[in-house]
């Protein structure tokens, strides 16, 4: 069974998504972790954001893997490890024009279906994961808060972690990151059709994620 959540960036989805894969015993696909990671590599090579031919070479050559036997899957760049690299602010931002090009989508896209077929019990986590990748999936959501929540999220977390952030700041990059996600040709973030949309506003992580076991152990 696939089950997909979409939503825009700082919704939580990807907490969400981990939680709900380890309530019902399914793998969790992170694929932003993957355009983060050709990001990574073409901060590394120093390659033009806005060279789509370069891009879609660079991506060809990257080889990306994912360890399932831990929780959450590590994920591997051309066999070393890179999670604790892929959240840095200018990873994110490569990451975010990196995701606007086709030949790179697709590339992207192909790989996670493959993944699909070898992992079927999966939940799978991004932007088009119930509107491209897997639009058979059982089960679609799409998680979605307002802009403000979406920022003021992010900071309480940054400073958790003893960084400081400032909210209109952080704000105006989450505008910025939905402008491109949204009005991109290849996959736009778009709520599937048949997806159960979920306002996660006024929800905690908890209500959430039992919102979302409950109703695909309703199925
Ligand atoms: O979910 P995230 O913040 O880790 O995603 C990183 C970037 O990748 C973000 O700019 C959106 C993009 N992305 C995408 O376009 N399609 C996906 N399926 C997942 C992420």
């Amino acid at each position: 069974m696939i089950i997909t959540i979409d939503g825009p960036a700082g919704t939580g989805k990807s907490t969400v998504a981990q939680r709900v894969a380890r309530e019902l015993g399914f793998d969790f696909l992170d694929t932003g972790a993957m355009y983060r990671s050709v990001g990574l590599e073409a901060l590394r090579q120093n390659i033009d954001l806005e060279d789509a031919s370069q891009l879609e070479r660079l991506t060809r050559d990257c080889h990306i893997e994912f360890n399932w036997s831990t929780q959450p899957p590590q994920i591997l760049l051309n066999a070393q490890p890179v999670e604790s690299l892929l959240r840095s602010p200018e990873v994110t931002r490569a990451a975010s024009y990196i995701a606007t090009v086709p030949a790179v989508r697709q590339l992207l896209v192909q790989q996670q279906q493959r993944i699909g077929h070898q992992r079927p019990n999966l939940v799978s986590e991004g932007r088009d994961q119930g509107s491209v990748v897997f639009p058979d999936a059982q089960r679609k959501f799409y998680l979605d808060a307002t802009p403000h929540e979406r920022a003021q999220r992010r900071v309480n977390q940054l400073r958790q972690q003893g960084k400081t952030a400032d909210v209109d700041e952080v704000l105006r990059q989450i505008l910025d990151r939905d402008e491109r996600d949204r009005n991109r040709r290849a996959g736009p973030l778009v709520a599937a059709p048949g997806s159960t949309i979920i306002d996660t506003t006024h929800l905690s992580l908890q209500e959430v994620v039992q919102e979302i076991t409950r109703m695909v152990r309703a199925l």
